[in-house]
């Protein structure tokens, strides 16, 4: 169990970057259980994936949305996060529809691998941030989840690539697709919603929405285990080991510019 009495308020009250942080996960794990009814549909034709995704991998993600949820409300009761979140609900479920998943359904387990990479990544830089104990076990934990996620879809790609081989092209482009998505569309919804809805208390802060992100981005893209994502991005195009091995590095060096960009 989180012990949630135990977090040190005044350890992170005043952390800005962490109250983007958390309250954009909270609202994207919270309004992850619309995203699920699309892509259990998606992979009717597989009823052992479509069982996993309603079991086991929805329950655990709207879990994380309420552990964020809380972790918020206690931190920040300031910030009116029902209404905030109805609010960015409204426009997040509009983009979750059907088409906007990859039709192929193997290439959709790419695509799934993409953004369990991101969260397994973003909750680890939370982690690494986190001021006070209660915050940083919070993040381990969600974080072994998403490791998890991963996990799972990559071996279910893996079963399907093996009976289909498909071409390393069009893998490439199912994870390029996602990534340009992971940038613009979810967490830019998240931050444009908990920036119009912050109230502020004394009104020094009152940044635009442009200027907060930027820095969010800044801030957070140099802390990001970008190495380690990308070995993650890298695996399913099952390149030979010397050929992963000689593009690792330049390639984390070009995501590492492009997120600080
Ligand atoms: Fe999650
Ligand atoms: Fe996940």
């Amino acid at each position: 169990m989180i012990d949630f009495a135990h977090i040190d308020r005044a350890a992170v009250h005043d952390n800005d970057d962490l109250f983007y942080l958390l309250t954009s996960a909270s609202f994207i794990e919270t309004g992850s259980d619309t995203y699920t009814r699309n892509l259990v549909e998606h992979f009717d034709r597989y009823p052992q994936i479509a069982d996993w995704l309603e079991h086991h991998w929805e329950p655990e993600e709207l879990q994380h949305g309420r552990a964020l949820k809380t972790y918020v409300q206690t931190v920040w009761p300031e910030f009116d996060w029902e209404t905030a979140y109805s609010a960015f609900f409204d426009a997040y479920s509009r983009l979750c529809t059907v088409e906007e998943l990859e039709e192929d359904r193997a290439l959709e387990l790419v695509a799934r691998c993409v953004v369990e990479t991101g969260t397994a990544t973003y909750y680890q830089t939370v982690r690494d941030l986190a001021p006070e104990p209660v915050l940083a076990d919070l993040a381990e934990r969600i974080r072994m989840d998403e490791v998890r996620h991963y996990k799972n879809f990559y071996r279910n790609f893996k079963q399907l690539d093996a009976e289909r081989g498909l071409s390393r092209t069009r893998v490439v482009g199912a994870l390029i697709r996602r990534l340009d998505e992971l940038r613009t569309s979810d967490a830019d919804i998240a931050l444009r919603h908990i920036w119009a809805f912050r109230h502020f208390p004394h009104g020094s802060d009152d940044m635009p929405f442009e200027q907060v992100s930027q820095r969010l981005y800044r801030h957070v893209g140099l802390r990001l285990p970008v190495d380690q994502a990308v070995k993650m991005l890298l695996k399913p195009l099952h390149l030979p080991h010397r050929m992963e091995r000689l593009i690792e590095r330049p390639l984390a060096r070009i995501a590492r510019h492009a997120i600080a960009a």
